[in-house]
């Protein structure tokens, strides 16, 4: 059975910088707050209106199928994973689909919040090495600042979040040293509420929103910060030990580390928990906040541009958010 490689990374990101002055300017909060509690300075915002999670997606899949140097055309399978769909219904995959120009490939959207990326690649490397596809993008994307509450009400989530994209090409490969070694998945929806967007919502009769839902705010993020936070730390680390038994490797042989970016504390403390040098973590919520699904395959673009995850180099993902979802998996490049 081949193995799963990842042939190409890719990312896009807004051109509209937010900084946290500038967030302090519509709600009460300051640069000091943000960069002591998160390590956020900046994120990216869409530009204007019109522009959904399908359309970030274009270009970073575009990046991706050029570093695998292979066609657009030869993509035969889509996984979308995004907590801010394009509409509420088709899945953005769809809608990627036909802005790449390509027909009748099945497109699956997933809906795992900042473990996307992690469950999708797990989905992948099962259609791969069963031999279904050959050539699957997969893509996490978020369109986050149409969906945020810029009130004093939601500034906790408000500061965090970002919009950004990115992608990898996956595909079979011959070579035993190579690809996916692992992947471990988990969820608990008793802490389904912790971290999540009530409405609209379909147990919500006769309507799905209502006047007074929008009153409530019901329709932006509400989040238990500091327990989600208490989750993350354990169930990282708990994952990664896992992930590294399953592929039958040590801390020691991971040379990059590439955890989901949703607090720069939390991801001090899971490298300080797993004894991995800071100077293994890949960084980059400070520049762009929180994208959830889009997280791990941005900063893993970044790691590869800038030559920390080379061929050969053995790369540790984490990651744990909302439902609660979390993963871990080793990769070598
Ligand atoms: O990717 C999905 C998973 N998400 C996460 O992993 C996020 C996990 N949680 C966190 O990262 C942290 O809990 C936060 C960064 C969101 C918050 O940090 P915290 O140390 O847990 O702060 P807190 O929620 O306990 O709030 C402390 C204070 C509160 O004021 P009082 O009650 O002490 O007067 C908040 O109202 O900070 C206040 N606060 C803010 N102040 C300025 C909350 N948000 C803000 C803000 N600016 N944006």
């Amino acid at each position: 059975m081949p193995r799963t490689a990842i042939l190409g990374v890719g990312h896009y990101v807004p051109t509209r910088v937010v900084t946290n002055d500038d967030l302090s300017k519509m709600f009460n909060t300051s640069d000091e707050w943000i960069v002591q509690r998160s390590g956020i300075r900046e994120r990216r915002y869409i530009e204007h209106d019109g522009i959904g999670a399908s359309d970030l997606a274009v270009p970073a899949a575009r990046m991706a199928a050029e570093r695998a140097g292979i066609a657009i055309s030869e993509i035969d399978a889509i996984i979308f994973a995004t907590l801010s769909p394009d509409v509420f219904f088709p899945g953005s995959g769809c809608f990627l689909q036909t802005k790449l120009g390509l027909k009748n490939i099945p497109a699956l959207d997933i809906r795992n919040q900042c473990s996307g990326f992690l469950y999708g690649l797990q989905i992948a490397d099962a259609w791969i090495r069963a031999g279904m596809y050959k050539r699957v993008l997969l893509v996490g994307s978020e369109v986050h600042s149409t969906g945020i509450d810029f009130s004093d009400a939601g500034r906790d989530v408000t500061v965090l979040f970002g919009d950004g994209a990115g992608a990898v090409i996956l595909g079979p490969t011959d070579d035993p040293e190579r690809g996916v070694q692992s992947v471990t998945l988990g969820a608990d929806g008793s802490g389904a509420a912790d971290l999540w967007i009530e409405a609209p919502s379909s147990r919500s009769s006769p309507s799905r929103i209502t006047p007074e839902m929008i009153d409530a705010r019901l329709h932006y993020p509400r989040m238990n910060g500091k327990q989600v936070f208490r989750w993350a730390t354990e169930k990282m680390p708990e994952a990664a030990h896992l992930a590294l038994r399953m592929a039958d490797k040590s801390m020691a042989d991971v040379d990059v580390f590439v955890p989901h970016q949703a607090n720069l504390r939390i991801n001090e403390f899971v490298a300080r928990k797993l004894g991995i040098p800071m100077e293994k973590v890949v960084t980059t919520i400070d520049r762009y906040g929180n994208t959830t699904a889009a997280s791990i395959p941005i900063s893993l673009s970044e790691a590869v541009a800038d030559g920390r995850a080379k061929p050969g180099s053995l790369v540790l993902f984490a990651a744990f958010g909302s439902g609660y979802t979390w993963g871990a998996g080793v990769v070598r490049m």
